[in-house]
């Protein structure tokens, strides 16, 4: 039994799934198998997050800058990535969960693009929560290529310079759609954001442990949020604002 507060759930979960590598060479095994072991707690995270009620769930399981790693490790992950679509689909629709992703996909191989449209779209009617993966994805990316987009729309449409509010910059990031994240957990003792979410994460608690991604149990992500249940978010005011509303 977990003592979660149910009206206190954060409506958005992102987190950084960091430590393969290491728990690999803890484990005296290569790294690709710390990332197969990683696959095992993304399959755990979603079907928890599910369970426990969360609407959004975002994990960075590529950046831009892991393109640069070794060419057998960014072919073991874009297959890895393959198969875990491949038999967690079922699993998505049965259980309503509706993926999407953000980030620069179309440099993903054609065989990974083909599977992730496939899901998409096979899983577009789902609203019990949505799985975001940030693949090929970077934070400073993502605003340049916002601000490209604002002015190739102003070549076309009249845009006033005092229409440029965060609202309507929010518009052009990859997460239009979605509320910014509550909680930010990253793992493995790593205190960094790394390039994830610039923007969106100004007001997120962030929540750091120890564990390494391939040992992130159930439990600790129940930690995670039993640890933001506690603090007291207060988006720049006094407690005492707060308390009046
Ligand atoms: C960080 O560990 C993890 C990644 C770069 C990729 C995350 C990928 C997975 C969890 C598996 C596949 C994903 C899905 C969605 C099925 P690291 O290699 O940086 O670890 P290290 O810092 O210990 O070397």
């Amino acid at each position: 039994m977990h003592r979660i507060i149910k009206e206190k759930l954060p409506r958005h979960i992102a987190i950084i799934m960091d430590g393969n590598g290491r728990w690999a060479k803890k484990n005296l095994l290569n790294r690709i198998m710390g990332h197969k072991k990683g696959a095992e707690s993304v399959r755990l995270v979603v079907k928890t997050c599910r369970e426990l009620g969360i609407q959004y769930l975002t994990l960075y399981a590529f950046s831009i800058e892991n393109w640069q790693r070794p060419e057998n490790e960014v072919r073991a992950l874009s297959s890895l990535l393959e198969e875990y679509l491949r038999l967690e689909l079922q699993e998505m629709k049965k259980t309503n969960i509706k993926l999407i992703t953000i980030g620069d996909t179309g440099k993903l191989p054609e065989t990974v693009k083909d599977v992730l449209l496939d899901v998409m779209e096979k899983t577009s009617e789902n609203r019990g929560m949505v799985l975001n993966l940030a693949l090929s994805y970077g934070g400073r990316d993502e605003i340049v290529d916002a601000a490209k987009r604002i002015l190739r729309d102003s070549k076309s449409t009249d845009i006033d310079e005092n229409a440029i509010t965060k609202d309507f910059f929010s518009g052009y990031l990859h997460t239009a759609n979605i509320p910014d994240p509550d909680l930010l957990i990253r793992t493995s003792g790593e205190y960094r954001l790394s390039n994830f979410l610039l923007w969106q994460l100004a007001y997120t608690e962030l929540y750091f442990t120890d564990v390494l991604w391939p040992e992130f149990s159930r439990d600790d992500l129940i930690e995670a949020i039993m640890d933001y249940q506690r603090r007291e978010r207060r988006f720049g005011l006094i407690s005492d604002q707060l308390s009046k509303e």
